[in-house]
Order: C-alpha cells, then structure tokens, then sequence
C-alpha cells in the first residue's frame, strides 16, 4: 500500500505545532499503524530528520499507552480497537491518514503525538490502598463474591487507562475512567471497606486535574478499546452521591 501520512509534529509543550505530510509507501496491509509509524521513522532517521515522537509499550492493547487520534477518532474508530492493534487493512491503498495526539487540557503535548497523562496517575493516587488482607492464593475463594458482581468488577478492571474516552469529549471529562477504576474496586468486597473515601477522593482529584464535566453524550463509551459502559458512570454518580451524604 502507499498512503499518506499528516502527522501533528511539535517539538515540545510550549512549541506551536502543525502538521507535516510523509509518504508512507511499500507499506504491507497486515502492518498494524504503529509499525508504519517505525518504517517512516528508519526513513527519517536515515535522511537525517527528527523521528515523529509517540507512545506506546505492549502492542497488543494491554498497556494504554498508544494515545493517538487517527483521521479524527481516538484510537482511529474500530470497535474495541487500541491504536497498536489497527492494522492497515482497515484502509484503502492511496488513502490519506491524519495522525494527532490527544487533546485536552488535562493532557498537554510534550512532543508531537506524546501527551502528559500523569493527571490519570494522580486520580489513581487519589484513590488510595485496599486495607483488607486478601491473603495468599489459596484464600481467594475464601470470600464468596457473586457472579454479577464479579462480573462487573472484572468489565471495569478492563480500562486500561488510556485516556482516550477524554480526548472523544467534547467537555475533555475523564468520568468514564474514574468510573471503571472506582468500580471494579467497590464492587468486590475487599474493596468496599474504604469505597467512600476512594470515590469521594478520584472525584476531587479529577476536578483538580483539569477535566470536564460529563453531559452523558457518549462518546467516551463509542471509542473506548476496553468498551467500558456509560452504566459505570451512573453507578459512580450513586456511589459519589452516597458518601457525600455519610460525609466522606
Ligand atoms: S474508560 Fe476506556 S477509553 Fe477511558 S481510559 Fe479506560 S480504557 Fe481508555
Ligand atoms: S501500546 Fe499498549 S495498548 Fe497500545
């Protein structure tokens, strides 16, 4: 395949950015997008030229850290698709692919398509420690769980953070990441002891990291790769609720 990339280039958080335009050519079809990214990399690199700067880790959609907006939709529009594992079939030969990073306030460029995600990290700082001893292995089916419930512990525990459900909102919220991360905890019974606290806490941490509030418009649940649902957010919303009024 030849395509061609607008890649977002910025050389540092107070640079003014723009895009640039690459030839990506030769490009094999099972190629996943970040791998054409490499190719055109080698051939800056060889001509001389800076790389384009972007994150990523474990290429298989298990890390969070391919932040990237492809022609205009975080992670680039297939359902419960990361970045890492958007393969070039998916676009026609001679196509032209936009490549930015994420944009929101919280998330400020630190250089072309690498934003600064550490306002998540803080959230989950917030959140705190589970006090309750769960024990060694042979203990884990010492505690009954029920199915429901373990069930939707294990649907939010599958966010793996990657933010993009905040650069789909319009309002830049980061509700259906706090929500994912309060419930797989609250849910289970070792981590309700201190639910309250912890909600009450990620809350006050999003607010103070910069994000929006949520208008439950539902773009952070069409784009999110781990498809996190919009019924998370409700739940939090209930359990915020509740430890405001036991006076967490
Ligand atoms: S809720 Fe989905 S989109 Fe948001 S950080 Fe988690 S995995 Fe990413
Ligand atoms: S690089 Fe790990 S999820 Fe994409």
């Amino acid at each position: 395949m030849d395509l061609t990339l607008k890649v977002w280039r910025q050389k540092n958080a107070t640079a003014a950015g723009g895009f640039q335009t690459y030839p990506a050519k030769n490009i094999l079809p099972d190629m996943s997008l970040l791998e054409m990214l490499d190719v055109v990399n080698e051939e800056l690199i060889a001509r001389g030229e800076d790389p384009i700067a972007f994150d990523s880790d474990c290429r298989e959609g298990i890390c969070g850290t391919c932040s990237l907006v492809i022609n205009g939709i975080p992670h680039g529009g297939q359902k419960g698709t990361t970045a890492c594992q958007l393969h070039l079939r998916h676009f026609r030969d001679g196509d032209t692919i936009t490549i930015e990073p994420w944009r929101a306030r919280a998330f400020p460029v630190i250089r072309d398509l690498v934003v600064d995600r550490t306002a998540l990290d803080r959230i989950i700082q917030a959140g705190g420690f589970i006090s309750a001893s769960t024990g060694g292995v042979p203990d884990a089916n010492a505690i009954p769980v029920p199915k429901h419930d373990a069930d939707r512990a294990m649907d939010a525990a599958q966010c793996i953070g990657c933010g993009a459900c905040v650069a789909a909102c319009k309002n830049a919220s980061a509700m259906l990441f706090v929500a994912a991360k309060v419930s797989h905890l609250g849910l289970l019974p070792q981590g309700k002891v201190e639910k309250d606290r912890r909600v009450a806490n990620m809350v006050k941490a999003m607010d103070a990291g910069g994000f929006g509030n949520c208008t439950v418009t539902g773009s952070c649940e069409a784009v999110c790769p781990k498809e996190i649902s919009l019924h998370f957010i409700a739940r939090m919303n209930r359990e915020y609720a509740l430890a405001l009024l036991k006076g967490s």
